[in-house]
């Protein structure tokens, strides 16, 4: 050691000093399932992708890939923050009280926690209104089932999953108001074994178009097996089951990260709360099947126009739940605080959330 201090110091005094350290702006990704799941996570790492691309080496971004939602979550945050991240995207609602937490330790670094609302000085709360892609997706849904009886394969019982559920199935209904629905909870965001089992369930019990909020390819690959019809939710599942595939509920995160990225490369960062949807360019149904009939395809372009212009709302009444409870009356659009608040099913769902 001596002597490499001596090389060292016998090195020329004019050496150049190395150029101070490009300013990068890091930042980390946290995922709750693998990139390779061609859903949810799929799709926020082409919004990484998309980043890195497009703000080139004024950013260096990273992720780490499937982070349970335990004190795992807060391991790897206080890892991404050691290496210098000053901006880490924490994906997934059940890293809450873990972005909480280590936020509140390390108040130089920027948070932004996706599907969670809870927001501090230095945590940014950030979704996509997938329950517009949802509802579209039902009225594709609406007009395919046979069976009048649509089915879900759903994750874990928060409101944004609940909406998402009950936003399909008032699609399916504006098509034809008949029509029932059956729910399986996996209670995980990602397990293919479970979310096909569910799926084969909802098909035993007579469904014919499923949908689901979990995150892998699953259900639809179930569906093909099966010969029932389903979605792509959240990325672009058409590639993986043609016969089966109905179009796909597709977010594009970009947009927001976009603009995150450039508020904190421009020391704008501001916090608060962002949900953008249909109108924003954050969601969309895209790849709708061939064999949707040409009157489908035109209330899907309503709605979406609808979404886009302001003039349409998914959650207009009258809206009754499960138990004929009047939730929304004829008319009444339900503002945001009534659309995190939803904890029951809509008319036409079997069965009872889990409380
Ligand atoms: N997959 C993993 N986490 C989440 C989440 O919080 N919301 C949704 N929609 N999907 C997820």
């Amino acid at each position: 050691a001596g002597c490499g201090k001596k090389e060292e110091a016998a090195a020329p005094a004019a050496a150049p000093a190395a150029a101070p350290a490009q300013d990068k702006l890091k930042i980390g990704f946290m995922y709750v399932s693998p990139i390779g799941d061609g859903g949810w996570t799929y799709q926020h790492d082409l919004g990484r992708k998309a980043i890195q691309e497009k703000y080139g080496d004024r950013i260096e971004t990273s992720f780490v890939e499937s982070v349970p939602e335990s004190a795992d979550a807060e391991r790897v945050m206080r890892d991404m923050a050691g290496q210098g991240n000053k901006l880490i995207f924490a994906t997934s609602f059940g890293y809450q009280e873990f972005v909480q937490k280590v936020a509140a330790d390390l108040k130089d670094v920027k948070f932004e926690h996706a599907t969670g609302y809870k927001q501090a000085d230095n945590v940014a709360t950030y979704d996509t209104k997938t329950f517009e892609g949802a509802y579209l997706a039902g009225i594709v849904a609406g007009g395919m089932t046979k069976t009048k009886m649509v089915g879900v394969v759903a994750s874990v019982p928060i409101p944004e999953v609940v909406r998402n559920i009950n936003s399909f199935v008032l699609g399916a209904q504006s098509v034809d108001p008949s029509i029932k629905a059956k729910v399986v909870w996996v209670n995980e965001w990602f397990s293919p074994p479970k979310e096909a089992e569910a799926a084969t369930s909802l098909i035993n019990g007579g469904v014919d178009v499923m949908y689901q909020n979990t995150n892998s390819l699953a259900v639809l690959k179930t569906a093909e097996e099966r010969g029932a019809r389903a979605f792509g939710k959240d990325g672009d599942m058409s590639a993986f089951a043609p016969k089966a595939h109905l179009g796909s509920a597709v977010i594009d995160w970009t947009p927001y990260y976009s603009k995150v990225v450039e508020d904190t490369l421009g020391g704008n960062w501001q916090g608060g709360n962002f949900w953008w949807g249909v109108k924003e360019g954050a969601i969309d149904l895209l790849k709708i099947a061939d064999d949707v009939p040409q009157e489908i395809k035109d209330r899907v372009a309503k709605a979406r126009d609808g979404l886009k212009d302001g003039s349409f709302a998914v959650w207009t009444g009258p809206i009754q739940d499960n138990t004929g409870k009047e939730l929304l009356a004829a008319g009444q659009k339900g503002d945001d605080k009534f659309l995190t608040g939803i904890n029951f099913f809509v008319n036409g769902i079997e069965g009872r959330v889990p409380g």
